[in-house]
């Protein structure tokens, strides 16, 4: 493959994808370029460098008729549903987040041990790691968003304060706030609950309920945070969402019982999710939430706990059944939510794998229920453990999107 400037593209050359643009255009499909107006029609667009396969390349002043010209498409019409982005683009952010996702890791690892040994802990990877995410989320999000639902059990604080981090970049480029602060709201979620590296063991991963002294040691861990991050010479939002993600709308939140405008709207997005990620989640002495029953919890909590209008955004952003929920439909067939359908909740993308009525994996099958010709529907969310699925396994195939 050669990568060209859209100057030295000729009529005969085999375009393979679109390297460099100034628009959000995909080319529709693969193809020759056949005449001079169709190369002006890819300038037009904005296209600035294209990869060619030159081994293509036709010799022949007559180009072949029967191959796709490849044809500038508007953003609308792409998205995720565009089955050329779907091929070439979806799989590769998926290795390209993976990876993302285990940086994170070792990031926070490491950041536990200088906080152990009494170091100030390094800012900079953690920022560089919030960008990434943003750039992977403005890929494709479906990818990272998918991470956030593959939980170990004994990894909570790790993946935790990561989904929140991910999830915080998803909602915030849902309600459009610039990138540079996108930066700043995920790398604050990143390192939100580092504090809790100070709180002790016994009490942080006790499964009952507290007493109230241990809830006061507990309740510690976001003035920890905030105290870490200001150490290591962090200001502004990042340490806002450390200190105050605990804090609610009518003063009843700690450890400064702030309450109304004294939280900030990134603040409040921040405790949002924290409490939605936190529910969710897979622990060792509990199973995860469904989304929905989460999402009715939150609702409860509104407008005493959480901003209303900031959640009912949040759950639009999510979806009722986001990306990486397992799911049944009507056929019996078992699999995941690939891609989820903003106008039509109930009608995801289904990745299915499994027959729940044989009890018993299947050929790999995408079902749209979006679409007219699918008689199937959406019937459940199941739980991995219903039908004895290794999710591992498939997330390892990279059958994810
Ligand atoms: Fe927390």
């Amino acid at each position: 493959m050669n990568v060209i400037s859209i100057s030295q593209l000729q009529p005969g050359m085999f375009v393979q994808s679109v390297t460099k643009q100034t628009g959000r255009i995909k080319i529709k499909n693969q193809g020759w370029v056949k005449t001079q107006a169709g190369i002006d029609k890819l300038k037009k667009a904005g296209i600035l460098e294209i990869e060619i396969d030159p081994d293509k390349t036709l010799t022949s002043s007559e180009p072949d008729t029967q191959a796709p010209t490849p044809t500038p498409t508007p953003k609308a019409d792409i998205k995720k549903r565009d089955p050329w982005l779907k091929v070439h683009s979806s799989e590769q952010e998926m290795g390209k987040a993976k990876k993302l996702y285990d940086e994170a890791k070792t990031l926070q690892q490491k950041a536990f041990g200088d906080i152990k040994a009494g170091r100030d802990i390094d800012i900079a990877p953690f920022k560089e790691l919030a960008s990434g995410f943003m750039d992977s989320i403005f890929r494709n999000q479906d990818a990272l968003a998918c991470l956030t639902q593959m939980r170990q059990k004994d990894a909570y604080l790790l993946e935790h304060s990561i989904n929140v981090s991910i999830l915080m970049g998803i909602f915030a480029k849902h309600l459009g706030i610039e990138r540079d602060i996108i930066v700043e709201l995920t790398t604050g979620a990143l390192l939100h609950d580092i504090g809790k590296i100070k709180t002790p063991d016994e009490v942080l991963n006790k499964p009952g309920r507290l007493s109230d002294d241990e809830f006061k040691v507990m309740q510690n861990h976001a003035l920890h945070s905030k105290q870490i991050l200001e150490e290591a010479g962090l200001t502004g939002i990042a340490v806002d969402i450390a200190g105050l993600h605990h804090e609610r709308l009518d003063g009843k939140g700690y450890p400064f019982a702030k309450k109304g405008d004294e939280i900030s709207q990134y603040v409040r997005m921040a405790s949002i999710v924290d409490v939605y990620d936190a529910l969710t989640a897979e622990r060792v002495y509990k199973a995860g939430m469904e989304p929905i029953k989460a999402f009715k919890i939150l609702k409860d909590g509104c407008p005493d706990s959480f901003d209303g209008e900031l959640l009912t955004k949040f759950i639009q952003c999510i979806g009722i059944h986001p990306v990486g929920t397992l799911v049944k439909l009507s056929s019996q067939k078992v699999g995941l939510v690939t891609e989820s359908n903003p106008t039509t909740p109930l009608k995801p993308v289904v990745k299915t794998f499994y027959s729940a009525k044989h009890s018993r994996y299947t050929e790999v099958q995408d079902i749209d229920l979006a679409n007219k010709k699918t008689a199937d529907v959406l019937e459940s969310t199941v739980k991995p453990a219903d039908y004895n699925i290794d999710l591992e396994r498939f997330y390892k195939n990279s059958i994810l999107p």
